[in-house]
């Protein structure tokens, strides 16, 4: 779709075009990114709300534009974007600000299928003011039992969080009925998007959720930076838990307590990734030049004809829905290794994940100790890309016969 945008999808591995299909872990970046993130520090670096000459105009400017584009981008306001390091920070920033609020025997339902990100954090939680972690299971189908989501969900439930689409699997998750099964009972909804923004039109405000994180990284911006959502009502409530410059409104040597910013601002303590907001704010802009609705039915496309091919082969396995899966195909080979195979792929040209990509929880209860080899797509991703993977695929059942 757009292979000559990302320079270093241009480059030969072992002699073969470079085929890379492993961006669920992460996506690569379009020379413009490369071009924003290259002007800023050579024309506008500075830190950001603290100085008054030129250049901290500038970057104060370039980030908080960022946060705008980023706002707009999820249908939010843009003191409701608190820019993090990435998904992983928000979570574990968001579980101890909610954590404050939470009680022995407090309930928090999580789903089977959730990359440990999504999972250790609660987990440390409840340990220590214990609380009772549950997990909604799967169909045989690789979806979310919601039959069992509605048993499991109940008045006692405080938060419910889940992964939009499912780096493993590539289930899409029924984002609305969780949302409302949640609020019905008073819980909040924390989503991981980790897999979603950059992939399907997510809005904040229609999906209702409370909070919502994502990488950069996973959708052509920068590594280091990410972002936590949070409807604005409840980000006014909660108390920041990194502490340090460029969050405090008044602070002084006495024991009482420091007043922090009204904004967004007091989430965001010490100096931010300034150049990794700009470069995810023109990683935005480069997404919707080409369409999220065809970014995503190009991803679609490519993974049920991923999926069609592969099934022909009788000793794939595919590890998913069979319908609905977003831009990942998982598969195993008979018993075959899954680094056996994404050894042999790589000799290929062809990088792919193999193991239990973070969700070892999921992989036990699949009776996969060793995990999937995992397939994932973006944009720039062709059929042929997809011809070479299952030819590839092929090459290692010879090897293994
Ligand atoms: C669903 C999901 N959640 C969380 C994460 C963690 O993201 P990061 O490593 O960017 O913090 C990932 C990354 O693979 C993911 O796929």
């Amino acid at each position: 779709m757009d292979f000559v945008s990302f320079p270093i999808l241009t480059q030969k591995v072992f002699g073969k075009r470079l085929v890379y299909l492993d961006n669920a872990a992460t996506t690569q970046k379009p020379q413009v990114v490369l071009d924003a993130m290259k002007n800023f520090y050579e024309t506008s670096n500075a830190n950001i709300h603290r100085g008054i000459h030129t250049l901290a105009e500038r970057a104060t400017l370039a980030y908080e534009d960022a946060r705008e584009t980023v706002a707009r981008f999820i249908g939010a306001t843009a003191d409701e974007v608190i820019f993090t390091s990435g998904t992983t920070q928000s979570l574990n920033m968001l579980v101890r600000m909610l954590g404050k609020n939470l009680h022995a025997g407090d309930e928090i339902v999580l789903t089977m299928m959730e990359h440990h990100s999504n999972l250790i954090p609660w987990r440390e939680l409840a340990r220590e003011k214990g609380l009772v972690v549950k997990f909604i299971p799967l169909t045989v189908g690789y979806t979310l039992n919601l039959g069992k989501a509605r048993e499991l969900i109940t008045t006692r439930t405080k938060i419910v969080a889940f992964t939009h689409v499912s780096n493993s699997l590539g289930t899409i998750n029924p984002v609305v009925e969780l949302v409302d099964l949640a609020h019905a009972r008073g819980a909040l909804v924390v989503i991981d998007a980790a897999q979603s923004v950059g992939h399907l039109l997510v809005n904040v405000e229609r999906l209702d959720c409370d909070f919502l994180v994502f990488s950069g990284h996973k959708m052509c911006g920068p590594t280091g930076i990410g972002v936590l959502y949070g409807k604005k009502k409840w980000l006014q409530e909660l108390e920041p838990v990194f502490f340090g410059g460029g969050m405090v409104g008044d602070v002084s040597s006495g024991p009482e307590r420091a007043v922090w910013l009204a904004s967004s601002q007091r989430f965001e303590a010490g100096t931010p990734n300034i150049a990794g907001a700009v470069g995810l704010a023109k990683a935005i802009t480069f997404l919707e030049e080409r369409g999220i609705r065809q970014i995503e039915a190009h991803c679609v496309m490519l993974v049920e004809y991923a999926v069609s091919k592969l099934r022909e082969i009788s000793r794939v396995k595919i590890i998913g829905p069979n319908e609905g899966s977003l831009g990942i195909v998982s598969f195993t080979l008979d018993n075959i290794h899954p680094h056996d195979v994404a050894e042999i792929l790589n000799k290929e040209g062809i990088a792919v994940r193999a193991g239990r990509h973070c969700t070892m929880p999921l992989m036990k209860e699949l009776n996969l100790e060793n995990g999937t080899t995992r397939a994932s797509f973006y944009l720039y991703n062709t059929k042929e890309d997809v011809d070479l993977l299952v030819a590839g695929v092929r090459k290692v059942l010879e090897v293994f016969r």
